[in-house]
């Protein structure tokens, strides 16, 4: 053990002694003082920004800077001022595009609303290279008109060895995760399993375990700490780190249901977040396809849970189809060539050269 998950253990053993706190069974079972008003959630003072453009000076844009730091959208040496400059306006043009929103570099209403949805806290962009949307050239065409993927990769494309495919996965032993909550993450492997050739099988021995999974509260020693309720809710590294850390500061509901939740609820679905953080850990990054598993973004309330034909396609790319698996993926060899996900390769060209000035100074 390093001086860094020591001391994130130790932190843990302080200041949280109530560890599985925020597990509910269903939504009925959430009290409604862990219910938060909409004026908090920190990334609601956003939404103050609405309109704003190029040359104005804003309070609050300083904030929205460190959020596309944070997200790979701005370099870190980004000096975050209240400053609505060009590079900025360049960075909002990458996101529109990454979230197939129109990319007119202001602060419009279906901007500031995806701005402030709850979302995987690992980055769209890794060392300046986004392989969502606007890594993909003027040809990147609106998502509901194409049958095109966009199934990423993390750059230099990590994946487990081929030796292994029978990985084992086991649970931080100070969180104390109940069967329940185990179940569902069973479920969540299998669900990755069902079209590759990968197993998953829970150890109980957790030091030694290919996947670590654990519930953690703000800064907890990996250097992207937590932020409480809502904002990012998980994070998961690329292969073959294991580690899979989930924000212990989220009301998780484990069976599922939201039909009868109250407007206004926060409550993250703990198994639509499990599903797409095994897939950061198997090797995909985030994808434009709103409909996919790899989408960095999850309403509060809402469950996604089935794998996408975007990422069936792109997990097989890594590791080969489940022999057992009889589903077809609609995209033909060739296709996966053209359209399929890669990190920036030769091909790109100058349109994007220009777009993406500010980003290049890294590649
Ligand atoms: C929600 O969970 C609580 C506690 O387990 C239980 O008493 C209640 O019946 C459940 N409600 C629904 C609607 O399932
Ligand atoms: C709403 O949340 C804010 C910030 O946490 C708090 O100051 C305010 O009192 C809350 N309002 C209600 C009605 O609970
Ligand atoms: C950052 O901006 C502040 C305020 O405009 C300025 O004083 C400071 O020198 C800048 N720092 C860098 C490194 O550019
Ligand atoms: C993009 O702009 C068009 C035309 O103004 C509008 O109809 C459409 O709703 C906008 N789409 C989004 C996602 O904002
Ligand atoms: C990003 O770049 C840094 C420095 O060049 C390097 O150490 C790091 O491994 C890179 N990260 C990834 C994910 O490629
Ligand atoms: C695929 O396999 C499942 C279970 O092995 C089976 O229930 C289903 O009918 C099969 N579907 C097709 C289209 O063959
Ligand atoms: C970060 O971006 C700024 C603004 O585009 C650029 O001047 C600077 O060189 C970049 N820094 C690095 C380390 O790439």
């Amino acid at each position: 053990m390093n001086t860094r998950s020591f001391l994130s253990l130790l932190f843990l053993s302080l200041f949280n002694t109530n560890i599985s706190a925020h597990f509910f069974p269903n939504i009925s079972s959430i009290p409604p003082s862990f219910i938060p008003n909409t004026t908090a959630g920190d990334w609601a003072s956003f939404n103050k920004l609405l309109g704003c453009h190029t040359g104005q000076k804003v309070d609050g844009v300083a904030k929205l800077k460190r959020y596309f730091q944070y997200f790979g959208y701005l370099n870190s040496s980004t000096n975050c001022t209240d400053d609505f400059d060009d590079v900025f306006e360049s960075a909002l043009r990458t996101y529109q595009l990454n979230f197939n929103l129109n990319a007119t570099g202001e602060l419009d209403g279906p901007t500031l609303k995806k701005l402030v949805s709850p979302r995987c806290g690992n980055a769209d962009i890794i060392n300046g290279t986004s392989s969502m949307n606007s890594g993909k050239g003027p040809s990147a065409t609106p998502i509901h008109l194409s049958t095109v993927s966009h199934y990423t990769f993390f750059p230099g494309t990590p994946r487990w060895p081929a030796s292994r495919t029978e990985l084992s996965y086991g649970f931080s032993p100070d969180n104390q995760i109940s069967d329940t909550v185990k179940n569902v993450f069973s479920g969540a492997f299998e669900r990755w399993s069902e079209v590759t050739p990968l197993t998953f099988t829970e150890t109980t021995s957790f030091y030694t375990a290919d996947i670590k999974i654990g519930f953690f509260a703000g800064d907890h020693g990996d250097g992207e700490p937590f932020d409480g309720v809502l904002g990012t809710l998980a994070h998961a590294f690329s292969p073959p780190s294991g580690r899979l850390h989930l924000d212990d500061d989220e009301n998780w509901v484990v069976d599922g249901n939201f039909i009868d939740a109250p407007s206004g609820t926060s409550a993250v679905d703990l198994e639509s977040v499990a599903v797409h953080e095994i897939g950061h850990l198997l090797g995909l990054g985030h994808s434009s396809v709103e409909e996919a598993i790899m989408y960095p973004t999850i309403s509060s309330g809402s469950r996604k849970t089935e794998l996408a034909n975007d990422d069936i396609v792109g997990i097989q790319v890594l590791y080969g189809a489940n022999p057992n698996y009889n589903g077809t993926s609609t995209l033909t060899p060739a296709q996966r060539d053209t359209n399929g996900a890669h990190f920036l390769g030769p091909f790109w060209d100058l349109w994007f050269l220009i777009s993406l000035g500010f980003v290049l100074f890294l590649l």
